[in-house]
């Protein structure tokens, strides 16, 4: 009753109701005089109901307090004065009634307040879970099972145990898989914004107070919040500098933060379906459960076997997830969940049937049951499907047809959109008495008023798979023409719908219009899964809808850029094709250039050279002659790169001079600075003087086209080269900048680079506890990233730090983990360099000197062609002086030390300089050497820490 008032008065009518609510016997019937009776309610209780009416403001509810006690449903209630009533002594304590308290999923647990059946192990690990959780260490739990096994069934109970937990939900669609956020916009949406049908401004002014109380550093994120949620947000500089490749990342870090303050207490965080997750949310799921540890939540996941969706294990990074299979219920307890069921009505032997039939599946089971009742247990059907599918066709022609109709729609479906579907259509109504006929499929939504749902997934399945390809369609498009007319001024807020609606309905126009629309939104939200997905579908009816070929050809590239954005490059690839065989002449040295880059992040240099050089002949298309000159540059540029990561500096340098000439003719500041750039970064590899003559040039240029990323690498470049030269506050400082620039876009991966360079610094200083903790910071954020070169980058480095401290187990363990993952990347100079450590390690450790000095006489020979930066050599040379030195062979000992010192002296390496004079000291018996001890002293080395070599 007080459902269905509070439902009433929420289903916003226009008139100024108020409500008076009262419990007790009453009298009710005809009365009056034969000639003018009509039908009365009398009594104390009714007139007590009327008389709290009398006494409610417009939309208001007043009832005696009591009642609210006697409700099974839990409400929000305010104590008004104490009433005096005319005709009563005693002034009666009313309250005036709020919403509804007890959350969607508490409500779910009174629907299944049939007890549970079996499942006592599961419960057992579910329950023991939540222990460390109460601590303060959160986990992440997976429930795997086939559909109707059972486990939204285990979740209710689950989350039923844990009452001392705060437990919030929300639950994937599979019309939503393709809304970027859905499930977190659903999660968040609650802890946010107290009305959801309240204007959207009022939305934006919610999310900014909540920001500004409770984590006030965020505000600046604002907009990153406003997609996820939906909610329009003014732009910041902040997010507008960000670089489109990091937006994804940095969204993540906020929306952790965000969760980390909206929910600080130990948390029960509930996850339905996620087979059906949208990809953006999956992605930000994978973030939260990566990080999960260190928060008081249990992330409670449930999907059925497969591999869609969110699955912790597979993915980057795979998440530590406990997952639980939920296996068929055994047929003892199926046959206890058919007597729950069922009660008397059934005889042993029918039981024993459907226990047979349904394999240990309870929503079959409960399905067979509701059957057998008609049907008798002689000839069961095989599937769910079939079982209800049998039900649906003994249903009255306009009963089947309105439930096939609501099915079309989705699980959930509001009682308004279907009247509107309806509209004019003799053979399907949607009255009530309509769906109580219904309940045994669909059951009205308590929350939504006007909302229905059907009682299980495979329930609408089954409805749906009825309807035959060509009623679908026509469904479809009705379906979709309705949201259309609701949403007639804001289309864009529930495009994806559209889209989806409109291409099931094969309406090509509108499928084009709205995928776009979709689209662009979900680039936006920097969802480029999504976005590829929508893209995919407008271009697939471009051609039957004659779009111009260069139209459908520009959204092939912008597919491209979505699939290369998320990793998916051999798709970038298929769009890429199909854009240049629908673009104009004039535009494919553009394309083939994007061709070549994408070869080039995927390591494929020299197939990316192929594609420059196709570029340059098909520049030659292209009429403007300056359009044509850039093209050209930045295929050069494109070469030189490639070159370069080739290891081919010789090359690399020549085209880098190639386009410095060119692009200053053009006036093309990008390119120009970017190939000094290139030419700096070479010579500083090699230790050549050369690189003087560019170290101020490209920097200047970035600052003035405002390019963040290229001053980022330009500033971590001059660093390395500080470093080398062992001016180490000003490599530091350098850092610092570089990591400040890249914190601005977002480029967390490259912090996480200039962090470890930070921790070689620290490393070389002795100071091996600060090192320690900045390189396991960078292998952290690089794993999680998937970043492998910077991760095994960064674990070489705590391999050797670890040889330096004397730790030689750990060490070996991680320079050859270094070692395997840089070899399987191809990344020849890291190679060597991780080699060299490993040298280091063997020659610190005692091995065998003759070995150890093998091995680093042949790294050093591949050093000249690989690009072997000075002070790798200089170390290789002090092993072989070690090694030497253990075999009492001092004169190639010093020989040794005295190229070592060459080689730093050239490169103007101090540190290595450092430790060449103190080896040879060592080797002459000297005391120590004062100009080592004062470079030392310079570069803020603990000598003492230095390990002998
Ligand atoms: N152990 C159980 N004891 C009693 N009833 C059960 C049990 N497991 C499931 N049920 C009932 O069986 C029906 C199907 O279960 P449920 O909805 O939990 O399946 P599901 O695994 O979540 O399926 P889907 O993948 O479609 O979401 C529900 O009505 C549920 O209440
Ligand atoms: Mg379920």
């Amino acid at each position: 009753m007080l459902r269905t008032v509070r439902a009433v008065l929420d289903a916003n009518t226009e008139l100024p109701l108020s409500i008076g609510v009262s419990r007790g016997r009453v009298f009710a019937g005809e009365v009056g005089a034969p000639f003018r009776r009509t039908y009365t309610i009398l009594g104390g209780t009714a007139a007590l109901a009327a008389r709290l009416m009398a006494k409610a403001a417009p939309r208001q509810i007043l009832l005696p307090e009591e009642l609210t006690g006697q409700s099974a449903t839990r409400f929000a209630a305010e104590p008004v004065e104490p009433l005096k009533l005319k005709g009563l002594t005693e002034p009666v304590r009313a309250v005036s009634l709020g919403a509804i308290e007890a959350s969607a999923a508490e409500e779910q647990d009174q629907r299944t307040a049939k007890p549970l059946i079996g499942r006592q192990r599961e419960m057992a690990v579910l329950t023991a879970s939540l222990a460390p959780v109460r601590l303060g260490f959160g986990s992440v739990i997976e429930l795997v099972g086939e559909a109707g096994v059972g486990k939204s069934r285990l979740l209710a109970e689950f989350r039923s145990t844990a009452e001392d937990l705060r437990r919030l939900g929300a639950r994937c669609d599979e019309y939503e898989s393709s809304t970027p956020y859905f499930v977190f916009r659903n999660l968040l949406q609650p802890l946010i914004v107290d009305d959801l049908d309240a204007p959207a401004e009022q939305h934006t002014g919610e999310l900014r107070e909540t920001v500004e109380r409770i984590a006030p550093a965020l505000l600046p994120w604002l907009p990153l919040i406003g997609l996820v949620l939906d909610v329009d947000v003014a732009p910041t500089p902040e997010v507008d500098e960000l670089q489109p490749a990091f937006r994804r990342a940095r969204l993540h870090g906020v929306v952790e933060e965000l969760l980390r303050a909206l929910i600080p207490q130990p948390t029960l965080i509930l996850l339905e379906d996620v087979h059906w997750i949208d990809e953006a949310s999956s992605e930000l799921l994978r973030h939260l459960g990566a990080t999960n540890a260190s928060r008081p939540w249990a992330i409670c996941c449930t999907r059925r076997p497969g591999d869609e969706g969110f699955v912790a294990a597979t993915g980057t990074p795979p998440v530590a997830a406990m997952t639980i299979l939920l296996e068929p219920l055994r047929d003892d307890e199926a046959a206890e969940l058919v007597r729950a069921s069922a009660g008397e009505r059934l005889t042993i032997a029918e039981v024993d049937a459907i226990v047979r039939r349904a394999g240990g599946n309870p929503l079959f089971l409960q399905e067979l049951v509701t059957s057998a009742g008609a049907e008798g247990t002689s000839d069961l059907p095989d599937t769910v499907d079939a079982v209800v599918g049998t039900r649906i066709d003994r249903l009255a022609p306009s009963d089947r047809a309105l439930l096939r109709w609501a099915s079309v729609i989705g699980v959930i479906f509001d009682g308004e959109l279907i009247a509107d579907v309806l509209a004019g259509e003799a053979s399907a109504a949607g009255d009530s008495e309509a769906w109580d006929r219904l309940t045994e499929f669909i059951e009205r939504d308590p929350y939504v008023a006007g909302g229905f749902r059907f009682r299980h997934a495979l329930i609408r399945d089954a409805a749906y798979e009825g309807l035959p390809f060509r009623r679908r369609r026509e469904l479809h498009q009705r379906v979709g023409e309705a949201y259309e007319r609701r949403h007639a001024e804001t289309p864009g807020e529930i495009c994806e719908l559209l889209s989806l609606h409109f291409s099931l309905a094969g309406d090509l126009e509108r499928t084009w219009r709205f995928s776009l629309m979709a689209g662009l939104r979900a680039k936006e939200k920097f969802a480029n899964i999504e976005a590829a997905e929508f893209y995919g579908r407008a271009v697939e009816v471009a051609r039957a809808l004659g779009v111009e070929p260069a139209e459908q050809a520009a959204i092939w590239e912008v597919l491209a850029e979505a699939c290369t954005f998320s990793g998916r490059l051999e798709n970038a690839k298929d769009a890429l094709a199909r854009a240049r065989a629908l673009a104009a002449p004039s535009a494919q040295a553009a394309l083939m250039l994007k061709e070549g880059l994408l070869r080039e992040e995927q390591g494929a240099y020299s197939e990316a050279l192929r594609w420059y050089t196709r570029g340059e002949k098909a520049a030659a298309a292209i009429p403007d002659e300056r359009d044509r000159a850039r093209i050209e540059v930045a295929l050069i540029r494109a070469r030189a790169q490639s070159r370069f990561r080739q290891g081919r500096y010789e090359d690399a340098l020549k085209l880098a001079k190639d386009v410095i000439e060119q692009a200053a003719e053009l006036d093309d500041l990008g390119d120009l600075a970017h190939a000094y750039y290139l030419c700096h970064v070479i010579h500083t590899l090699r230790g050549s003087p050369d690189r003087h003559a560019f170290r101020g040039l490209a920097l200047p240029i970035f600052e003035e086209v405002g390019d963040f990323a290229g001053q980022a690498s330009v500033l971590n470049n001059l660093g390395i080269e500080a470093y080398y030269e062992g001016r180490w506050d000003e490599a530091r400082d350098l850092y610092e900048r570089s990591r400040k620039l890249r914190e601005r876009i977002g480029d967390v991966i490259n912090v996480a680079t200039t962090t470890n360079n930070v921790g070689e610094i620290e490393s070389d200083q002795g100071r091996y506890a600060d090192a320690e903790e900045r390189f396991r910071d960078a292998v952290r954020i690089a794993d999680s990233a998937g970043q492998s070169l910077i991760a095994a980058v960064a674990r070489g480095n705590l391999g050797r730090l670890a040889a330096r401290a004397g730790r030689y187990a750990d060490a070996d363990e991680l320079l050859s983990d270094a070692l395997g993952a840089l070899d399987s990347i191809g990344a020849g100079p890291s190679v060597l360099e991780v080699q060299a450590r490993r040298a280091e390690l063997l020659a610190l450790q005692g091995s065998d000197p003759a070995e150890v000095e093998r091995l680093a006489a042949e790294t050093l020979s591949r050093a000249g062609a690989e690009g072997l930066p000075p002070t790798v050599q200089a170390l290789l040379e002090r092993i072989r002086a070690a090694c030497f030195a253990r075999t009492a062979d001092l004169v190639e000992a010093r020989a040794a030390l005295r190229r070592a010192l060459e080689i730093a002296e050239r490169a103007q390496a101090d540190y290595e300089r450092a430790l060449a004079l103190r080896a040879l000291a060592a080797l002459e018996s000297r005391q120590a050497d004062a100009n080592a001890s004062a470079i030392f002293k310079r570069l803020g080395v603990d000598e003492t820490a230095l390990p002998p070599l």
